[in-house]
């Protein structure tokens, strides 16, 4: 089981290895196209990284070298917890 901690007080527990989008959804993160492609549902990312799927060629063309950005559209949790700011 992994979790998703939003701005140090919402968690939210998700399956290994599930996307993030419908926990972000649900404490309200906007999404619009959930193609990787417009930037609305861009989160930083303050602790655990490494426990996100790799970036996917939507999040490089989008956020380039911005490493504590993620596109929640896209990423998914691996294990372990991140958290997260929107
Ligand atoms: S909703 Fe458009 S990039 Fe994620």
């Amino acid at each position: 089981m992994a979790k998703l901690i939003f701005h140090d007080e919402e968690e939210k527990n998700l399956e290994d290895g599930s996307p993030l989008i419908e926990a972000c959804e649900d404490v309200g993160v906007p999404f619009a196209c959930t193609e990787g492609v417009c930037g609305t549902c861009v989160i930083e990312v303050v602790e655990g990284m490494e426990n996100l799927s790799d970036f996917t060629q939507e999040e490089r063309d989008f956020l380039g070298d911005m490493n504590c950005e993620r596109l929640a559209c896209q990423c998914k949790i691996k294990c372990g917890f991140v958290k997260v700011k929107f």
